[in-house]
């Protein structure tokens, strides 16, 4: 309860900010380089980066260090992501680091204790290994390692927290008693409330980070850090060994590819779900003349959650770590798209139930980020990773400052027991030592004769794959510009709950009438209204790069 009231005032205080905005603002132009994430440090310095020499992958891996350090709700090295690197021309590739299983885990070792706030909820991070197989394959070569995580480092030394950071801090070390390591780091020191301004010092994830600037990624999964992590899982009940540490790789992978109207869209590989899900759900938009129905009207929405409850039925039915589960190739192919929408009707929603009946979703909690970045030559890199929950497991370990995930509940938790009421336990997610965790992480890329042209994503769990789409249907059909699209309220639909999540309910009564009437159940997003931030970059003809941070939450569009 008293989590739920947490994530309730956080998301309305947020959410108060949207609302309070008068008007949308403009995107952030600049020539050569852009970075837009959530947190304004790190966008600053990833853009300092790229003015250096470095690359959009070397600035990338400037951002995701910086935000372990300024936005330890979602930022990490003790979680993992996907990364989706857009060459300037040719074809782009996925590092995917999710987190993975340990090896001690059992299918079934969530049936009975599901807490997400415990060591046991900790699979092996990913972070350390993705940004540094990243840096080696595709940075620049201009900057060196130590320089690109040296800006994290003087973070974690000192940083001047902004308001948001402030409250949500304070928030969070009231609400974690049974955290004590992290309220001893992420605490005033002395106690009481912090401020913006205040100096919040975190030398043990400066160690933390010196160390992997010395030595890579086996300064975090070989040595004092690796023995600090087994350590703290030992005195918690946690799994995660030094062997699994060692063991585990970042990996790369092909990414999705589809086409959209002219474009071509790339997107993350399982384990995530998100480029399947969102090449699928424009397959199935492609054959239909959205712009005709409206931006915001009852048709088109209609029409938008059809899709998405066809493509979440897919999700839940067949993707799961590909290292363990066969994915079917055709989920991603036009004919298979126009065969899920020889179902549709223009004038009635299509019960979610009759679409497969017997399976369906557990409700999934929040926090991720994304960042989009682009570098003077055109490279653009996607980036979305997490601790799966606001601040993860809230699991410090001791003597290395950083927050473990609690990515784990992201597998089915029960084998066998799927119900209408939200148990999954089909077979392409349950645990499996050293397996990955289904995702709805959705880092895309949208290009033009080979050349990136929108780089785009979002946080938000499953309503991830639905935020994209409607920022690539917002650019693609509704001709916005990047900023309005990211702007624009969006909606949400993933099968099962059958409902339609609408961003300004019940505001927007006119819309809901006409949703209602063609059958559909429109609720509004609980506790927060809004979904996502997808913070993103669009690259126009002339070469102006279009920043458009997220105005849901505070952000920063850092161009050059
Ligand atoms: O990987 C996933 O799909 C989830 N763990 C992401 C969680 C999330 O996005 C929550 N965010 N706001």
């Amino acid at each position: 309860m008293r989590r739920f009231l947490s994530a309730l005032l956080t998301t309305l205080a947020v959410a108060a900010s949207l609302h309070a905005q008068p008007a949308p603002r403009q995107a952030v132009t600049a020539k050569q380089g852009m970075v837009t994430c959530v947190s304004p440090p790190a966008a600053e310095a990833g853009s300092k980066i790229l003015q250096k020499g470095g690359n959009a992958v070397d600035a990338a891996v400037t951002v995701a260090f910086a935000m372990a350090v300024t936005y330890p709700s979602a930022g990490n090295i003790g979680g993992g992501g996907f990364m989706l690197i857009h060459p300037p021309a040719g074809e782009p590739t996925v590092i995917e680091y999710r987190e993975a299983a340990p090896a001690a885990a059992t299918a079934d070792m969530f049936v009975k204790n599901r807490d997400p706030l415990t060591h046991r909820a900790a699979g092996v991070p990913g972070t350390v290994r993705g940004l540094e197989m990243a840096f080696k394959k595709y940075g620049s070569g201009k900057v060196t390692w130590a320089e690109v995580v040296e800006p994290a480092i003087q973070l974690a030394e000192s940083w001047p927290l902004e308001a948001w950071s402030a409250r949500s801090l304070t928030r969070l070390v009231r609400e974690s008693p049974k955290h004590p390591e992290f309220c001893r780091c992420f605490g005033k020191p002395g106690g009481g409330e912090w401020k913006a301004g205040d100096i919040l010092r975190q030398p043990d994830l400066a160690k933390t980070l010196r160390a992997i600037a010395e030595r890579g990624s086996a300064g975090f999964y070989t040595g004092p850090v690796a023995e600090m992590i087994e350590k703290e899982m030992k005195a918690g009940g946690g799994l995660i060994t030094q062997a699994d540490l060692a063991a585990y790789q970042a990996k790369e992978r092909p990414a999705i590819h589809g086409t959209y109207r002219g474009y071509d869209v790339w997107g993350a590989s399982p384990p995530s779900s998100g480029g399947i899900g969102i090449v699928e759900m424009l397959n199935m938009l492609e054959g239909h003349d959205l712009k005709s129905l409206g931006a915001d009207t009852p048709a088109r929405w209609h029409l938008t959650a059809e899709v998405m409850k066809r493509a979440f039925r897919d999700r839940a039915r067949w993707i799961g770590d590909p290292d363990f589960v066969t994915v079917p190739t055709n989920l991603i192919e036009k004919p298979y798209a126009r065969s899920l929408m020889s179902t549709f009707d223009p004038n009635k929603a299509t019960p979610s139930a009759s679409l497969a009946g017997d399976i369906t979703i557990a409700p999934e909690p929040e926090n991720t980020t994304h960042f989009s970045i682009v570098d003077a030559e055109g490279r653009g890199v996607s980036n979305t990773y997490t601790l799966e929950e606001s601040y993860g497991s809230r699991v410090v370990v001791r003597g290395a400052g950083f927050i473990l995930n609690n990515e784990m509940l992201d597998f089915n938790h029960i084998p066998g027991v799927t119900t209408q009421k939200g148990k999954v336990g089909t077979p392409a997610n349950l645990v499996a030592p050293g397996k990955r965790m289904l995702s709805s992480q959705t880092p895309t890329i949208l290009a033009k004769g080979g050349k990136p042209v929108l780089v785009t994503g979002s946080p938000g769990g499953r309503t991830i794959i639905n935020t994209v789409l409607c920022i690539v249907t917002n650019v693609v059909d509704f001709d916005m510009d990047v900023q309005a699209a990211v702007d624009f309220p969006r909606i949400h639909h993933q099968w099962l709950p059958d409902e339609i999540r609408l961003e300004r309910y019940p505001d927007r009564q006119e819309l809901v009438a006409g949703l209602e009437k063609l059958g559909h159940k429109v609720t509004r997003h609980q506790p927060s209204r809004f979904q996502g931030d997808g913070h993103s970059v669009w690259i126009a003809p002339d070469g102006t790069r279009h920043g458009a941070a997220d105005r849901r939450i505070m952000g920063k569009a850092a161009g050059y």
